[in-house]
């Protein structure tokens, strides 16, 4: 990620670097000036949009002017944490709420999409796959599948309302998309109802037409009107407020490709040959007892998800049959080897159960989902075939003491271990995780590199103070505030 612009003094990013080589926490070969800027940079805009701190000495004004954002009820620059957790506008009686959809301009009229129907779950894709997100340098576009975005979009009790497209008058061409659903959040002491939102893509020929503040807003009116009043969302772009930011690592498993694409680099002092060495992950999973999930496993996996995610402040509660459908229902027609080497045909998530070989309960389970991005551009490799990391758990976090004497880490290390085995066999080129869960512990080890996204995390109309993400909050170390993995 270029950043010419930044303002912090090489001498500082110099300081930083020795300081944090002292400490030996991070690789030498990630320690370059653009990355440690990069977070520091990140870290400072994130201290101004938390009203900690102000780049021009007027903490409110920094940001920018937000004329869609200072209208909604999320909270504003310069407020900084609140006293107390709770929502920012009471939720409103149905007959208050606007009946009528928000007007487009007249070339253009609302779409509800019926996922479940290929030709219009094609129609999202195709919009996607040309228009949704880029990296910085517009090397990169994520690439969902047509499978992905139905197991994305319809979970139990979906609202096919809630998947709302534009569509050119004249030609019914689709130019836009946001998409809700349905999830139940822990947040801190709170448990709230909220709609995920995600998707939102304008096509690019009609971008900086504020066409995305009217589907927000529209999506907004539709989750009122089925009686919501909280979101949560992600966005790489800062408005107000993130409520968290956690960073992308990525591991890399076909090293070679991914000088090709320029997804990474030699870097000083290695060579190819070496790169590939150190990245060579294991040919089969290890740990005994390890196998596929199973739907006779989603009683088990759902009670251990459930005590293991409480020890985040952010995260989603599942009941059964969320647990069946975002675990189980994405793995694909088949069987392993129809859809290419490691894989079903359509397969989108892979779910790994512990089994213990003597009492035969489920002691850990983890899992990670498809996401390949267009390599844009470029003929040789069209596609970069990209695992992330999804949920996980692991009985050994409510051991006593196991955090503390590195169990719990040794333990999650093993685990994402065996995902690289699993991953490496199914041909993914790299695998990705946030800094957020029990990641950012491990994410040395496992030999990730820090890359150039973050991800910032949004609560709508709802106020807690800031999580832990990629830096600590409080007590509470890096990662371990947020527990929700955005797909
Ligand atoms: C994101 C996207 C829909 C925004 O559309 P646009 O044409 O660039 O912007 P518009 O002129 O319609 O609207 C601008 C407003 O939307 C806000 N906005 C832009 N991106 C946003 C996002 N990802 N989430 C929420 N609000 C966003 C802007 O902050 C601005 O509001 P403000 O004046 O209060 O700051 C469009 O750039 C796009 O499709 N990008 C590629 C896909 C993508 O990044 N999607 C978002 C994934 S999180």
């Amino acid at each position: 990620m270029k950043r010419d612009k930044s303002n912090i003094p090489e001498a500082f990013v110099h300081q930083v670097i020795e300081r944090v080589k002292a400490e030996g926490s991070i690789p030498e070969e990630d320690l370059t000036v653009e990355n440690i800027r990069g977070v520091l940079e990140h870290l400072k805009i994130m201290d101004v949009v938390q009203g900690k701190a102000g780049l021009l000495g007027s903490n409110a004004k920094d940001m920018g002017e937000h004329k869609f954002w200072e209208t909604q009820p999320v909270p504003q620059p310069g407020e900084g944490p609140p006293l107390d957790d709770g929502y920012i506008e009471p939720s409103k009686p149905r007959e208050e709420i606007r009946q009528e959809p928000y007007p487009l301009p007249k070339e253009f009229e609302w779409s509800v999409l019926d996922i479940g129907d290929p030709q219009q779950c094609k129609e999202v894709y195709d919009l996607l796959s040309a228009n949704y997100v880029e990296d910085d340098q517009a090397s990169f576009r994520f690439k969902y599948s047509a499978e992905f975005l139905k197991w994305a979009l319809m979970p139990p009790g979906y609202h096919k309302e809630w998947h709302i497209g534009v569509r050119v008058v004249s030609s019914k061409k689709l130019v836009a998309f946001i998409s809700g659903v349905p999830m139940t959040l822990h947040v801190r002491k709170n448990i709230i109802t909220v709609t995920e939102i995600n998707y939102l893509c304008v096509h690019k020929r009609l971008r900086s037409k504020r066409l995305a503040p009217v589907l927000i807003k529209e999506v907004t009116r539709q989750t009122h009107l089925k009686g919501i009043f909280q979101a949560i969302y992600t966005a790489g772009v800062i408005i107000p407020t993130p409520v968290s930011t956690c960073r992308y690592f990525h591991r890399s498993i076909n090293v070679p490709k991914l000088l090709e694409v320029g997804f990474c680099f030699v870097p000083r002092n290695m060579t190819q040959a070496r790169m590939i060495r150190l990245n060579a992950v294991p040919d089969t999973p290890t740990i005994p007892g390890v196998r596929e999930m199973e739907v006779n496993d989603v009683l088990q996996t759902a009670s251990l998800f459930t005590r293991y995610m409480r020890r985040f402040g952010l995260a989603p509660i599942f009941d059964v049959e969320e647990i069946k459908h975002y675990f189980l229902s994405g793995k694909g027609e088949g069987n392993i080897g129809d859809g290419g080497p490691g894989r079903r045909k359509g397969q989108v998530t892979w779910s790994f159960v512990v089994e213990d070989p003597e009492t035969h309960q489920i002691t850990d389970f983890f899992s990670f989902y498809s996401l390949p991005s267009t390599v844009i551009g470029n003929q040789k490799h069209p596609i970069l075939e990209a695992a992330y990391l999804f949920y996980y758990a692991t009985t050994v976090a409510f051991e006593p003491n196991a955090e503390e004497d590195g169990r719990l880490k040794a333990r999650v290390k093993a685990l994402i271990t065996d995902a690289f085995a699993i991953a490496g066999a199914a041909k993914f080129d790299v695998f990705n995780a946030l800094t957020l869960m029990d990641n950012a512990n491990i994410l040395q080890d496992l030999k990730f590199g820090p890359g150039d996204g973050f991800l910032n995390f949004y609560l709508y109309n709802w106020r807690t103070a800031p999580l832990a993400g990629m830096g600590p909050e409080g007590d509470v170390p890096a990662g371990k505030g947020v527990g929700i993995v955005m797909l």
